[in-house]
C-alpha cells in the first residue's frame, strides 16, 4: 500500500482528483468505481473543475457505485443516487446510461446483487475504485463481521454506521437499517484502488486497515491483499500508525 500524507481535506481532494483525472486522460473509456459519504465530495468538486476549466471529458467514462440504502427511491433526498447526481453527474458530461448505482428498491436483492457483479465483469472490471472508510473500518457497506463477503448483496447496517450516518438524515430513526453493497470480490477486482481518509475519527480504522491483521472485523484490512492500493490521508487520520 502506498501512503500519501497530505495536509488537509483540500489537499486530499486535489490529489485524489489529480489521480482520477490522469486515469481518465490515459484511458477515456475508464470504468470508475465511485463512493459516497462526505469524504469524496471535495474530490468530486475538483473533478468538476477539471471538466469546466481543463476540458477533461467523461463522455466515454462508465461509473459503478459501491452502494445504496435499501428502501430508498432514487429521488429520495438521502439516496446515493441523488447524492451522485447532485454532487457530480449533473455537472460533468457523463452519459446517464453509463452510470450505475445499486437499486435500493430491488425486489429480489439476492439476484440483483449477482446481476450487479456480472455487470461489472461485463464492463471489463473497474479500472480505478475510489473508497472512503467508515470509522468502524467498513468499506462500501461491508460491515465488520465474522467473514468477508464476496458478492454484492443486501446487508444490515450496524448501529455504529447508523449513528455515523444520522448526520445526513433528520434523526437516527430515519437512517435505513439495510443497504445493498458491492461485495469484496468486485472491490478487490479493481485494477487500482484509491482510498481516502481525513480526520482523527478515522485514525483507528486506518491503523487497523494498514497495520492490523487481515480480519473481517476490520473489512478494510482486506485491502492489504491488493497489489495497487493508494491511501491518501491527513496527519490526524494517520496519527495512530506506528
Ligand atoms: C458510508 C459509505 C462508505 C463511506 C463511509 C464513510 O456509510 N457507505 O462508502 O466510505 O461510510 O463515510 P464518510 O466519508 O462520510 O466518513
Amino acid at each position: 500500500m502506498i501512503i500519501i500524507k497530505i495536509q488537509d481535506y483540500s489537499e486530499m481532494s486535489r490529489k485524489a482528483a489529480q489521480i482520477i483525472a490522469a486515469q481518465v486522460k490515459a484511458k477515456p473509456d475508464s470504468v470508475l468505481g465511485l463512493a459516497t459519504g462526505s469524504t469524496p465530495v471535495g474530490t468530486y468538486q475538483e473533478l468538476i473543475r477539471y471538466y469546466e476549466e481543463d476540458g477533461l471529458s467523461f463522455h466515454k467514462v462508465t461509473t459503478v457505485n459501491l452502494d445504496e440504502y435499501y428502501g430508498l427511491a432514487p429521488s429520495h433526498e438521502q439516496s446515493y443516487h441523488r447524492f451522485m447526481q447532485e454532487t457530480l453527474f449533473d455537472h460533468i458530461d457523463i452519459l446517464p446510461e453509463n452510470t450505475n448505482i445499486p437499486d435500493g428498491l430491488a425486489s429480489d436483492p439476492y439476484s440483483y446483487g449477482k446481476e450487479y457483479d456480472k455487470l461489472i465483469v461485463s464492463l471489463g472490471g473497474i479500472d480505478l475504485q475510489l473508497l472512503g472508510i467508515g470509522s468502524n473500518g467498513h468499506i462500501a457497506f461491508n460491515e465488520p463481521g465474522r467473514f468477508f463477503s464476496a458478492q454484492t448483496r443486501l446487508v444490515d447496517l450496524n448501529q455504529h454506521t447508523i449513528e455515523d450516518n444520522a448526520r445526513f438524515f433528520g434523526s437516527k430513526d430515519e437512517v435505513p437499517h439495510q443497504a445493498i453493497t458491492m461485495g469484496m470480490k468486485s472491490i478487490l477486482g479493481a485494477k487500482r484502488i484509491l482510498i481516502l481518509a481525513s480526520g482523527a475519527g478515522k485514525a483507528k480504522a486506518v491503523k487497523d486497515m494498514v497495520e492490523g491483521q487481515i480480519a473481517p472485523m476490520v473489512p478494510a484490512s482486506i485491502l492489504q491483499l491488493h497489489s495497487d492500493v493508494t491511501l491518501i490521508a491527513d496527519q490526524p487520520a494517520l496519527s495512530l500508525l506506528s
